[in-house]
């Protein structure tokens, strides 16, 4: 069995990675190692600095994950600060800056980006994105951060109101990391 190390404080994540990794025979190792994240437009940008800074430290096969909320009502914020933002007002404080915002004008993205590195060679991305809206208030008991008030595209639940199986199947960091599985499939 290969080992394959992922750089995250965030045990959920790491647990959901490990899982989908072990029908490749590939063990997931958690490290809690902290790296930068700069302050930029796309979590691309984000995850490209976090994998290149780690690049020069880490020394053997790793994945980065950075996942964000960009909500078109607010141009895009939280985005990129998503994490910070959440820590600050939470899904509360989303709802109050959209409280005037009709139903149809409540569109949001979730994105995804895992990054992938090997020594010596060019870090990979992949990208995830599940559309959806913000709803009106907080529902759902599951899940974690901005997940009580987003409701996925085609669905009438929010993704608190679904189990991490359910929610995995089509959400963000469920897509990127099936082409991140799909790359070593096909190595
Ligand atoms: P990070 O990539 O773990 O730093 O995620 C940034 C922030 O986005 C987190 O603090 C969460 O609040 C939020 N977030 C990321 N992914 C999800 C998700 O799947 N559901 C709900 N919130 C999320």
């Amino acid at each position: 069995m290969k080992t394959l190390y992922f750089i995250t404080g965030n045990k959920g994540k790491a647990l959901e990675a490990k899982m989908k990794f072990s029908v490749l025979d590939i063990e997931i190792i958690q490290k809690d190692i902290g790296y930068p994240e700069i302050q930029a437009d796309t979590l691309q940008e984000v995850a490209r600095f976090g994998v290149d800074y780690l690049q020069k430290k880490v020394k053997y096969p790793f994945i980065i994950e950075d996942a964000g909320l960009f909500i078109d009502a607010l141009d895009g914020f939280p985005g990129v600060y998503s994490a910070y933002v959440f820590y600050k007002i939470g899904c509360d404080g989303i709802l109050k800056l959209l409280e005037n915002v009709e139903h149809g004008k409540r569109k949001a993205t979730f994105r995804s980006v895992y990054a992938y590195s090997e020594p010596g060679k060019k870090p990979l991305l992949f990208a995830g994105e599940c559309k959806g809206t913000i709803s009106k208030r907080v529902i759902g008991g599951h899940g974690f951060g901005y997940d009580p008030i987003f409701i996925p595209e085609y669905h009438a639940k929010t993704f608190a109101q679904m189990s991490t199986e359910e929610k995995n199947e089509f959400s963000h960091r469920g897509k990127s990391l099936e082409k991140l599985i799909n790359y070593f499939k096909n190595i």
